[in-house]
């Protein structure tokens, strides 16, 4: 441990009480729901493509609110008389097809998938540009005010994946569908705008901001920010940019990112997007980290002091290959883009810190899959990887199945045909699948044409029934391990004993073996034990990952003490992996606890991502009732 998490240091009051989301739209309303493709979306991309994509909007933070058009160039097949997008949480004010004012229909509304927006065309249209602006409640858009901001200013970030991009885009709101685009955005200064393209360093005189991304993209990387920001590069093509009270932190965080730039590399290929830059959003940022090309989106809980939890950028970094290179055809696939970016992930850490730190990692990542599998029981059918999500909502497939269970299966064909093997035939699927997206069943035809054919006992040792389409773990996984642990098991008696000699050895010890240490205390643990070791380690004040095992623990043992340091750090934080897990031990642990859940939840919710909210409204207020 030893990096002091400065959860105070990014410290944000929720005061915003926001989010009604406004019933009255007064379009005319037709009665088409259905989603055509079965992927979530309304769109009609079998029949017309999206080329391009143009933006202007205007940054409201008063009103919470962007304004503007979003102009896509247009492909139609011959005969094709209509052009369906998506939209949720969104005004249509008008739209344009080739400059000439049209009619246009709404789909109704669904709770998950929002609105169908139909626009009649013809075969041979070029534009169509939609005018619009979107509702505070936009799912999407995360509008801080600076209360909430660690440098007292307010912040507007976006979260695009899964199917929230039509929450503030009109788009073809699914994988399938690549675009290229650019954008003009106007906010007042101090505020600058940043996307998922090249970055301007200045406004124009009237105060426009010009983005670029040359790279087709599928929606879901669609991504905007907004705030009082600060830059710092490493070298020509990667650094930072952060508010200016964090940079200084998150600058030092991150001195590895061209090395791990250089390993990615050296691993699978060019990196295909120019630039690579991280920005730090505010702590109520959902995610632990988001792909958004040339910028990362990433939580501040990662900035524990000491680069201990680098490795997520290690993973968003991954992605540019993994994801965005190459992309999930369906949410189904979810496990092509998560998969592979934590085996890949794993792939760097390792070339960059050798790989004991590696093995640690990983054996952490199988303890979450067990659990999760635990939880899911035998035979779910969310525990394959390939998912059936249709008409489901796709957050829902975001397991460790994709993750966890993905990134074991590539280590296992890894573990089949050699490393060398493995390494040559993953760059050329890279390189050969760029900018595409790819299915399950695609991947696996390619893996079995690539590498698994060139002899037969690869074929049946891969049992790729099992991995990709059956439940669990196949049987004879061999659970991984990890020589620095060891030493935890052993110690982990005598330090739950407050003996000396073995507080002393934990001298070196880094963030993951106290992940261990924690995880490894049976709950419910002796409160006695648990305040000796509070005392000498401050669990509780160590970086986010620590501290959030650690009051999960203190819950679990009933350790009633420990509320004002769960409450503060549910008031700090809004990465869902932490949400869930702490609100999810307190909803379990008895009339105390649950009661203290609700009352936290009902301060902490306005100030909570919509995806987080989602997620703790299922499991907090339904059960309130
Ligand atoms: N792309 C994901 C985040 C995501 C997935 C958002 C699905 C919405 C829907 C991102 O790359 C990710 O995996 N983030 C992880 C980090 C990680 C190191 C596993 C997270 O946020 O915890
Ligand atoms: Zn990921």
């Amino acid at each position: 441990m030893r990096g002091k998490f400065i959860l105070s240091c990014i410290l944000f009051v929720f005061v915003l009480a926001c989010e009604t989301k406004p019933s009255t739209r007064k379009e005319q309303s037709i009665d088409n729901d259905s989603l055509i493709n079965h992927q979530q979306s309304h769109a009609n991309s079998d029949e017309v493509s999206l080329d391009s994509l143009s933006l202007k909007l205007r940054v409201n933070f008063d009103s919470q609110e962007l304004s503007g058009s979003a102009t896509w160039f247009v492909r139609a097949k011959e005969g094709v008389d209509e052009l369906a997008l998506d939209i949720r949480s969104i005004e249509v004010k008008e739209v344009l097809v080739d400059g000439v004012k049209t009619s246009f229909k709404l789909g109704k509304d669904h709770p998950v998938y929002g609105q169908g927006l139909y626009i009649p065309i013809t075969g041979d249209v070029e534009i169509v540009e939609v005018r619009y602006k979107t509702f505070p409640s936009a799912e999407a858009l995360q509008w801080m005010s600076g209360e909430q901001t660690s440098g007292g200013k307010p912040f507007l970030y976006t979260q695009s994946q899964a199917i929230l991009a039509r929450s503030w885009v009109p788009c073809m709101d699914l994988p399938a569908n690549r675009f290229t685009y650019s954008a003009a955005i106007y906010c007042e200064a101090p505020f600058r705008p940043l996307m998922s393209a090249e970055n301007p360093k200045e406004a124009d005189e009237e105060g426009w901001y010009h983005f670029a991304m040359r790279e087709p993209i599928p929606s879901y990387l669609l991504a905007l920010a907004a705030g009082e920001l600060e830059y710092r590069a490493y070298d020509e093509r990667c650094g930072v940019f952060a508010e200016p009270v964090v940079m200084e932190i998150a600058y030092k965080e991150l001195v590895d990112l061209p090395e791990m730039m250089e390993a990615a590399e050296a691993l699978y290929g060019p990196y295909s997007w120019g630039q690579y830059d991280v920005l730090f959003l505010p702590s109520s940022f959902p995610f632990g980290g988001m792909e958004n090309p040339r910028l990362t989106f990433a939580t501040p809980t990662i900035l524990a002091g000491d680069g201990s939890l680098v490795s997520l950028v290690a993973h968003e970094l991954a992605h540019s290959w993994s994801g965005n290179l190459v992309t999930n055809r369906t949410w189904n696939d979810f496990w092509l883009n998560e998969g592979f970016t934590v085996y890949f992930e794993q792939r760097i850490m390792e070339s960059v810190y050798g790989k004991e730190y590696a093995d640690m990692l990983r054996v952490l990542g199988y303890q979450d899959l067990k659990e999760t599998l635990e939880e899911m029981g035998p035979n779910n059918l969310d525990a394959r990887l390939y998912l059936e999500l249709d008409g489901r909502d796709p957050d829902e497939g975001m397991s460790d199945i994709a993750y966890e269970k993905g990134r074991f299966f590539l280590e296992h064909i890894e573990h089949i045909v050699g490393r060398e093997r493995f390494d040559a035939f993953l760059k050329t699927y890279f390189a050969k699948h760029a900018f595409q997206t790819m299915t399950t069943a695609g991947f696996i035809d390619y893996l079995k044409a690539n590498l698994l054919n060139q002899n037969p006992s690869y074929l049946k040792q891969a049992n790729i029934d099992a991995w990709v389409y059956q439940a669990g773990l196949p049987k004879g996984f061999v659970p991984p391990q990890a020589a620095a642990f060891d030493q935890v098991d052993k110690l982990s008696p005598k330090l739950l004993a407050g003996k000396q000699e073995a507080i002393n050895a934990t001298a070196k010890w880094t963030t993951h073996h106290w992940l261990h240490f924690i995880r490894g205390i049976q709950a419910p643990a002796d409160t006695a034990q648990l305040r000796t070791l509070e005392k000498v380690f401050e669990f509780s004040r160590a970086n986010a990952e620590i501290a959030n095992a650690w009051l999960v623990l203190s819950v679990q043992s009933d350790w009633q003490a420990m509320t004002p340091t769960i409450e503060e750090f549910l008031t700090v934080v809004g990465r869902r992996k932490f949400l869930t897990p702490l609100y999810g031990a307190m909803n379990q642990a008895g009339p105390y606890w649950k009661q203290t859940a609700q009352d936290i939840y009902a301060k902490a919710r306005k100030g909570y991502h919509a995806v987080s909210v989602h997620s703790l409204d299922e499991m907090l207020l339904e059960k309130a009732q």
